[in-house]
């Protein structure tokens, strides 16, 4: 594929571009993506560095992306999308954007929602402080959404390719057998239940920090003195629906890149893939995710010289 700009850094799967993505997609071919993992700037109260739409704003600025993006995944493709839920300003109350956000991406652009995940990162921090915090009134919002869109509820997917290993109760099932019992459910277990299938069905709540302290990208960036991207996702939501979703070579898009986590995890998992981050220090500052640092960057530490 060949685009009008020159991307900030290209690695041997995937190419990281610098523009709005509404116009970089405009450039690709309809059916030509086989999965767009992503998270946008959400609809908080308290905006990001980077900007982001307001509640009222958010449907009326998303809905053209979630258009674009219909037209380029293939048939057999995805669309995953990372949303955080919000409050409304000054009254402990829920936004209900990200539903309308749900609702309009199947109502008004024609998705089906393959199902919906949660994302439970313990280590959220509490908030809004006022509520949580202070007065006391509402618990730990600890919970993102992630909605999984496809133009063909038949769309490629495979549990098998993300099987979990099995708990201890199970693993004594598989190695004793089950006699055939109807729980209270009225479900009929039989012998089958318990036979060895290679790992547990992961359920839809995928369960992960976000902290990647160690990572080469915080590490590197601490080092070249640059900022932190402020709102990543961790790798492993990614690595968990491209695993389930498509196979290796398959072409993967992060249209809101940031600091590029998706890219990175498809150069892993050996997809082709396509980054476009709107901010050009994130975009620039992203290589760091498959670098050592260049040979010139040296950073002085007292007596110490330590180069990358
Ligand atoms: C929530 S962050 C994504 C972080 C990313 N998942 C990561 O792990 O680093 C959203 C990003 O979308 C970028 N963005 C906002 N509008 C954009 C646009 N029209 N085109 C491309 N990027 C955009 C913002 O600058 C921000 O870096």
């Amino acid at each position: 594929m060949h685009f009008q700009s020159e991307p900030i850094y290209k690695t041997v799967l995937g190419a990281l571009y610098c523009a709005d993505s509404l116009e970089f997609m405009r450039q690709l071919p309809d059916d030509s993506v086989d999965l767009v993992v992503t998270s946008p700037p959400y609809a908080l109260h308290f905006k990001k560095e980077y900007g982001n739409a307001s509640q009222q704003e958010y449907i009326a600025w998303f809905l053209p992306f979630a258009r674009e993006i219909k037209r380029i995944i293939k048939p057999s493709g995805s669309f995953v999308l990372n949303i955080g839920g919000s409050w409304q300003p000054g009254v402990p109350v829920r936004s209900l954007y990200h539903y309308r956000v749900l609702l309009a991406l199947v109502d008004e652009t024609g998705y089906d929602l393959a199902q919906e995940f949660f994302w439970f990162n313990p280590a959220k921090m509490p908030a809004p402080a006022e509520w949580v915090n202070v007065r006391r009134i509402r618990v730990k919002d600890s919970v993102e959404y992630i909605f999984w869109f496809v133009k063909d509820p038949m769309a490629q997917a495979d549990n098998r390719k993300v099987l979990q290993p099995y708990s201890d109760d199970m693993k004594r099932l598989i190695k004793r057998g089950v006699k055939q019992t109807i729980r209270p459910s009225g479900h009929v277990i039989t012998g089958t239940f318990a036979s060895d299938r290679g790992g547990s069905i992961p359920s839809n709540l995928i369960q992960c920090g976000n902290n990647e302290s160690n990572s080469a990208y915080v590490k590197n960036s601490r080092i070249a003195g640059n900022k932190i991207h402020p709102a990543r996702f961790p790798a492993e939501l990614p690595r968990f629906f491209m695993e389930f979703l498509t196979n290796p070579g398959d072409l993967v898009l992060d249209p809101f890149a940031g600091s590029n986590t998706t890219g990175h995890v498809a150069e892993r998992l050996k997809r082709r893939w396509l980054g476009v981050e709107l901010r050009e220090d994130y975009a620039q500052e992203s290589r760091l995710r498959f670098e050592g640092l260049p040979e010139e960057v040296i950073l002085q530490q007292g007596q110490q010289t330590l180069k990358f």
